[in-house]
């Protein structure tokens, strides 16, 4: 079954018809909320709002490992993950939908592991391709399908915050070879890889990150609600095709 889990500006799935929603227990805390499921054009699906229905947890406090262990433990197998970013590279505009393909993780002080030395011998990850390459294909499809358009490939800078970078700090994430920052990247693809789903992200640019085009003298946080929700639209439409898809 596909999950799917919104970011800011991702709360609903207009396009869900709910069944039933479920409170599960996990061995780490609470998830996010309860798991909405439905159906999508007949397609089961789960729904999760990363930031809670109310959006109010914000992403340094996300309980990342309940969140993927209640998706793993009600079958889920592919993970979409739906996520704002600030565009660094010139032409990342906002507006921009993207399904990056690599990661840099800046972020500290999260429980990103499920192997905790407790109860597992050290264990270690294969993460040189941290997304599922056949979910990142299944969305390109998807994308094409709907005749939305779509960068395919890009580095996904997450950061800390919840505050937002510095100019400095956003010239040294693309010294680093970043196209774009959000804060909630990680550590969630790598906990989907250790579980062993299959997770893509599809980001919409919702601002140029700070000191770049529109945001040379400053992030302007009022501007970012009217490009989410239209963006937003769009990838409702990218979701409608992508369950249709078959997962391989
Ligand atoms: N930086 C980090 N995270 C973000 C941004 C940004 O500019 N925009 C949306 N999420």
């Amino acid at each position: 079954m596909l999950a799917i889990i919104g970011g800011s500006g991702l709360t609903q799935l207009a396009n869900l018809e709910v069944t039933r929603r479920q409170v599960v227990r996990t061995p780490y805390g609470e998830p996010s909320g309860a798991l909405t499921f439905g159906t999508i054009r007949k397609a089961e699906v789960i729904f999760l709002a990363r930031h809670g229905y109310g959006h109010s947890i914000p992403p340094h406090e996300v309980n990342y490992r309940a969140n993927i262990w209640a998706l793993d433990s009600q079958r889920a197998r592919d993970v979409v993950s739906v996520a704002s970013v600030g565009g660094i590279r010139a032409d990342l505009g906002p507006g921009t939908l993207i399904v990056p393909d690599q990661i840099i993780d800046y972020t500290y002080d999260r429980k990103g592991t499920f192997y905790s030395t407790t109860d597992h011998s050290v264990t270690h990850i294969d993460f040189t391709f941290p997304y599922c390459e056949r979910m990142r294909q299944r969305l390109l499809r998807a994308a094409a399908a709907a005749g939305e358009e779509v960068v395919a490939g890009g580095t996904y800078a997450a950061t800390q915050g919840p505050r937002l970078e510095t100019a400095a700090e956003i010239n040294r994430l693309e010294r680093d070879g970043a196209d774009i920052v959000g804060m909630t990247g990680m550590p969630e693809a790598a906990l989907a890889r250790e579980i062993g789903l299959c997770y893509a992200a599809i980001a919409v640019v919702v601002n140029y990150a700070a000191g770049r085009g529109a945001s040379a003298s400053g992030v302007r946080l009022d501007d970012i609600l009217a490009v989410s929700q239209k963006a937003m639209a769009r990838v409702r439409n990218v979701l409608d095709y992508l369950v249709t898809l078959d997962g391989d």
